[in-house]
């Protein structure tokens, strides 16, 4: 091979899907909540194949959950790359770990991605992917925060940090696959206020980077999220990640 040659790494992708979805308050897994007449797990799966980085898609997803297995049977059948299945654990962090198992140890670069961030451009996965095949072992997509944040101790300010130097995280977080493994082994069982991997990735040590996420990347969390994501995908029908690019 000569100097010029790259490597490409293989990219597995973890789709996270098993959470309850309660502040949406509908009663059934956020995965499952149509919007614009799909479920949220397709809109996240179409960007995940569009993007066209992964080898490698393992969704993780509620126990016994017929509709979004077929959705991942479905999204399997597209081609492009591998779609398979695995039931999640009680917290982010064990459904991750539970994806991560089920990922071939040949996969060089994982990312790990909320299926409720169902808008999210192809681009972002591009984005991302790219940044950790240049060398970064973890790598995650910002917005900067638009509101002034406070830190309370019950109903009491206690300090204003300066707003220029926080920055709201979004997924696909990207990282080194054997940097990624270990951080999880070393963290055991991880409790609820683990809320990202690159938490995880912190605190053993790895430098995690920011690249520029994407307005469209937003959380599907609450009922207002959803009213949101019915108007963007009905402004543009066809393809949402048409949208002009809304960072920043
Ligand atoms: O609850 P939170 O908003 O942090 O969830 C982020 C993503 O993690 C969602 O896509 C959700 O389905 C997923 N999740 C999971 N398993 C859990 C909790 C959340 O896969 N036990």
């Amino acid at each position: 091979m000569s100097e010029k040659q790259q490597v490409v790494p293989t990219v597995g992708v973890v789709v996270v899907a098993a959470g309850s979805g309660q502040r949406l308050g509908l009663g059934i897994p956020k995965a499952r909540v149509l919007c614009a007449g799909r479920t949220l797990l397709e809109h996240s799966l179409d960007a995940v194949i569009a993007a066209g980085i992964a080898s490698h898609v393992v969704v993780v997803l509620p126990q016994d959950d017929a509709v979004l297995s077929s959705v991942v049977a479905a999204a399997g059948r597209s081609g492009g790359a591998a779609v398979t299945a695995v039931p999640g654990g009680s917290t982010r962090t064990d459904s991750v770990r539970a994806g991560l198992d089920a990922l071939p140890a040949s996969i060089a670069v994982v990312l790990v991605h909320d299926a409720a961030r169902a808008l999210t451009p192809p681009d972002v996965f591009r984005r991302v992917a790219a940044a950790v095949a240049a060398g970064a072992p973890a790598v995650i997509p910002v917005l900067p925060v638009v509101d002034t944040v406070k830190v309370v101790d019950g109903d009491v300010v206690t300090a204003t940090p300066d707003r220029g130097g926080l920055r709201a995280v979004q997924t696909p977080q990207g990282f080194d696959a054997v940097t990624l493994r270990a951080a999880h082994a070393a963290v055991g069982a991880a409790g609820p206020t683990v809320t990202d991997d690159a938490m995880l990735m912190e605190a053993h040590g790895a430098t995690v980077r920011v690249v520029d996420g994407d307005a469209l990347a937003f959380k599907v969390t609450t009922p207002l999220d959803l009213v949101i994501a019915e108007a963007v995908l009905a402004r543009v029908p066809v393809d949402a990640t048409s949208l002009p690019h809304v960072a920043g």
